[in-house]
């Protein structure tokens, strides 16, 4: 553990200074597939060349090591509640991305005191300069400490499916999180797609509520069809892009990582640091 923790510094220690992207995967309801997303495309953008790391921030009902095929020694609440260093829970598999569990054993983030999120604070300021992009896997719905996660990162992916519940859940996170800070971009993926034109009506119709009620652009990356090779991959516990890389899933994936990263690029100049964004919504207590 302490060597890998070691390697993983000097590797990162290499690198140029950069200011990480932080983007927090939400959804209203649970299981619509941001886990699965969120794994697939972080492991897009470092096929891209991007340096990439994944905070399951689903604690206590984490799934980000189960999908990948990993056991990770160490997670989230071991770092916050033991004040072990960041470096001693980065986990990197074989598949070379970084990821930080979240554990199955503990409550939920409900159980994060001030004091623990300071210790997080600490730890995730080294980790700024080392990455392009910090993917937050959010649980479903939003509890008051994933809410401030979710209001320090720079951008907010939703994941939604074409069913109504998802799409009205989808638009109640959406104007939830809008309302608390009305700056935050918001990106669309549509997931479990029967066919295209499912993918664009239901983004039509997000984007069409946004625009209506709440004055908000909302930009549709893409749509992931339904697509059994998924299941088989949760099952087989390997990641649908690494593991059938050539199916519409992981097709439509690798689009999806290439009009992220053009989005976002855009953007890059107007980021506050997510620390300092993080630590200004800790000050608010
Ligand atoms: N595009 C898809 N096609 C088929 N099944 C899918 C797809 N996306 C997700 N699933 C199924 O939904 C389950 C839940 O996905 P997961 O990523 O864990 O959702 P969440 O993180 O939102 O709870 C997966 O285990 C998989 O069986
Ligand atoms: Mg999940």
């Amino acid at each position: 553990m302490i060597d890998q923790a070691e390697s993983l510094r000097k590797q990162l220690m290499s690198s140029s200074v950069q200011s990480a992207r932080v983007i927090s995967v939400v959804s209203g309801k649970g299981g619509v597939g941001k886990t699965n997303i969120t794994v697939n495309l972080a492991l897009s953008l470092m096929k891209m060349g991007k340096r990439v790391l994944v905070i399951d921030l689903d604690v206590g009902m984490g799934n980000v090591d189960l999908i990948l095929g990993r056991r990770a020694p160490n997670h989230i609440m071991d770092m916050l509640q033991h004040h072990l260093s960041v470096w001693e829970i980065i986990e990197e598999g074989n598949d070379g991305l970084h990821t930080i569990a979240g554990g199955r054993n503990f409550g939920s983030l409900a159980l994060v005191t001030d004091e623990m999120l300071e210790h997080f604070i600490k730890q995730l300021e080294e980790l700024e300069t080392f990455y392009d992009f910090i993917f937050l896997d959010m649980g479903a719905g939003a509890t008051e400490t994933a809410l401030k996660f979710i209001l320090s990162s720079h951008e907010i992916l939703v994941i939604a499916t074409p069913e109504i519940t998802s799409i009205t859940d989808a638009y109640s996170m959406m104007k939830f999180i809008y309302k608390k800070d009305s700056s935050l971009p918001f990106y669309l993926a549509v997931n479990r797609c029967e066919n295209e034109r499912e993918g664009r009506d239901t983004s039509a119709r997000l984007a069409n509520v946004c625009k209506q009620f709440l004055k908000k652009e909302l930009t549709f990356l893409g749509m992931i069809p339904l697509d059994q090779t998924v299941l088989e991959s949760v099952k087989k516990q390997m990641p649908f892009t690494l593991n059938k890389p050539a199916s519409e899933a992981s097709r439509a994936v690798f689009e999806l990582a290439s009009k992220y990263a053009g989005a976002s690029q855009k953007q890059k100049a107007s980021y506050k640091s997510f620390i300092s964004r993080l630590k200004s919504f800790l000050s608010e207590r």
